[in-house]
């Protein structure tokens, strides 16, 4: 684990501290999160729990089922990206379940929302924004201005609120370049969907958290969550392969990002990466 930390002499009660989840992909994902989580939250006194659940029901997309799985596991939002629509009944919970999200940039009419405003128990407000990026992906309406109208609407609500930003995105250049466009206008944008930790989390200049990527809560033992043998088949082959979801060396990937409340400034970012071993009964 690493911190990157603007942190002076704050008093902890102004800080608020928000645990990201990347990519929870299979069984393994979710199981792994059903064991770490609550010890996790616990010592690092977490105030609200975000995930990216795109791939958690049987390894593409989410159900009803997993989704209310996962939130009594304890996550509060979850975010999505290309996969969601993978379990067409997606489609209609997430219109019962507005804390499930959806990237913002869908065209018009499609169902859900892409930006979800919780409260901390102490009734502090957080809006999480889901964003996807357009390079090597299907191409959505443009990430950078529909983020910005999103954030709008949070602060029309809640001026004064934290907020974070998942940009579901396979660039590494278009994650980097939200980043730097949200700079000073929100507290955090996370990276999401490549499932590799990426071991660049900063506090922007003007005290956005940054990570490229959060990495996968699954199997690390795979080639991105999937069994290892149908995709070197295909790789080496070129022929059709029946994916399934790895079952080997399942991790939790994350990150605990710290925030200011009377700044809405992040002040410290710190990487997670951790097996059931690592964590003390
Ligand atoms: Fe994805």
């Amino acid at each position: 684990m690493k911190l990157a930390s603007m942190s002076s002499c704050l008093d902890m009660s102004d800080i608020v501290k928000l645990l990201f989840i990347g990519d929870i992909v299979g069984k393994p994902g979710r199981e792994i999160t059903r064991r770490v989580l609550p010890e996790l939250a616990r010592t690092h006194d977490i105030d609200l729990v975000i995930a990216n659940v795109e791939n958690a029901a049987g390894g593409n997309g989410i159900t009803r089922d997993v989704g209310e799985s996962l939130r009594d596991y304890g996550i509060q939002v979850m975010t999505t990206g290309n996969h969601v629509w993978d379990k067409k009944e997606a489609l209609s919970y997430i219109l019962d379940e507005p804390r499930l999200l959806r990237p913002a940039n869908y065209p018009k009419g499609v169902p859900g929302q892409g930006h979800f405003l919780a409260r901390t128990t102490q009734g502090i407000p957080i809006g999480v924004v889901n964003v996807m990026g357009r390079i090597f992906m299907n191409p959505l309406d443009n990430p950078f201005v529909v983020v910005e109208n999103d954030i709008a609407t949070l602060r029309s609500t809640e001026e004064k609120c934290i907020i974070l930003v998942d940009i579901h995105a396979e660039a590494t250049s278009e994650k980097k370049a939200m980043g730097w466009h949200l700079d000073g206008k929100v507290t955090a944008v996370v990276g999401t969907h490549t499932h590799v930790q990426t071991a660049d989390e900063t506090i922007l200049p003007h005290g956005t958290a940054y990570i490229t990527d959060v990495g996968m809560t699954g199997p690390h033992d795979s080639i991105i969550g999937v069994s290892i043998k149908p995709v070197l088949q295909r790789f080496i082959n070129g022929l059709p392969a029946r994916f399934d979801t790895a079952t080997g060396n399942p991790r939790l990937n994350a990150v605990v990002i710290s925030a200011d409340i009377n700044t809405c400034h992040a002040t410290s970012i710190e990487r997670i990466d951790l097996s059931e071993e690592d964590i003390e009964p």
